[in-house]
């Protein structure tokens, strides 16, 4: 993987991938901007308990203000040990949230809390909210995938004909009015695979439960000129191990990245005994400081932005 002309870096997520894009946003709010979360808990829901992730980060919503105010006592925590950056750097950023009214997998009361969490750090019209939809647990786009209200368990990616890529992307770059792709647009850059051990740095392939591969997609104009970076998490059995480029191929991103100057980094995360599903780590099965700039997947992220982009 090269390095590029990045002028903006903005990251997604689907679902525990949401999970991962809040934690690598809270982490590195000093260089990212923005932040996509679809269908996912929001930032250290879990707590370092897989029965937490479960239960009261998917479908039993907390009941009580405690567990929010217990999240945000930690944020705290964090940033007064410098393991993540400093929460001002919030002030300024944009978040996109989506939750699909038929979704029982994440209840979108759960999806919710990713707003009440980001409102003590920014004002609220830097928040966007779609809960419309009546989509089940998924990707959601407008010309692949399911039907938008009965889960797909194939790829986890429905056809609610609604462009989310786009949407999502658009109100976290206000700066632009972006050109919005027809459905089944053809991409003219390159979807190609990349090498992700050369940032694994000192941790073993088998302690990251990360992918060896991981897809990037470069339209051509962002070989020669500036262009924007998003990055974006597939969600728990959407990893290359299970059905390899569909997510990177079919979630419309290379789409809007191809109009709109964007490079799109598709991290792979990979499964084993104790992450079967292959899911980013949002419960603390790679180490305790899974959510913090020390985490092993965000170090390994971290080393990924490095190259592409200083
Ligand atoms: C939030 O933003 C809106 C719209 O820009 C503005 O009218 C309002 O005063 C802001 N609120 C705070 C508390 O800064
Ligand atoms: C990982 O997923 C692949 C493909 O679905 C499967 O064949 C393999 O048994 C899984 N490995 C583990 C450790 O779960
Ligand atoms: C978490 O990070 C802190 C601070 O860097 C470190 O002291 C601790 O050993 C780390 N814990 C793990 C499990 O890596």
């Amino acid at each position: 993987m090269e390095r590029y002309n990045i002028n903006k870096i903005t990251v997604s997520g689907v679902s525990a991938g949401s999970a991962m894009a809040a934690q690598v946003h809270v982490a590195h709010s000093s260089i990212i901007s923005g932040v996509g979360l679809i269908s996912g808990p929001p930032y250290f829901c879990a707590s370092n308990s897989l029965l937490t992730a479960s239960t009261q980060c998917m479908s039993q919503p907390p009941k009580t203000n405690e567990f929010l105010d217990n999240i945000l006592n930690k944020v705290s925590d964090f940033k007064h040990h410098s393991l993540i950056d400093d929460t001002d750097n919030l002030k300024d950023d944009r978040v996109y949230i989506f939750s699909g009214k038929n979704d029982l997998i994440v209840k979108p009361e759960v999806v919710e809390l990713n707003e009440k969490f980001y409102k003590k750090f920014m004002n609220e019209s830097l928040i966007k909210r779609n809960y419309d939809t009546l989509a089940t647990h998924g990707m959601i786009t407008n010309f692949f995938g399911g039907k938008c209200d009965e889960l797909s368990v194939d790829y986890f990616i429905n056809n609610c004909d609604f462009n989310l890529a786009f949407d999502l992307l658009q109100f976290l770059h206000p700066e632009e009015k972006f050109l919005k792709p027809k459905s089944e647009q053809k991409v003219t850059g390159r979807l190609m695979e990349f090498d992700q051990s050369e940032f694994f740095g000192d941790f073993s392939q088998s302690e990251l439960v990360l992918d060896k591969t991981g897809f990037i997609y470069v339209p051509s104009v962002c070989e020669e000129s500036e262009c924007k970076l998003h990055i974006v998490f597939h969600g728990c059995l959407q990893g290359k191990f299970r059905i390899g480029n569909i997510f990177a191929d079919k979630t419309g991103f290379n789409q809007v990245a191809d109009l709109n100057k964007f490079i799109i980094l598709y991290p792979q995360c990979m499964n084993s005994t104790s992450n079967p599903n292959g899911c980013f780590d949002w419960w603390g099965y790679s180490d305790d400081n899974y959510s913090t700039k020390e985490g092993k997947q965000i170090k390994v992220i971290k080393s990924m932005i490095n190259r592409l982009a200083f």
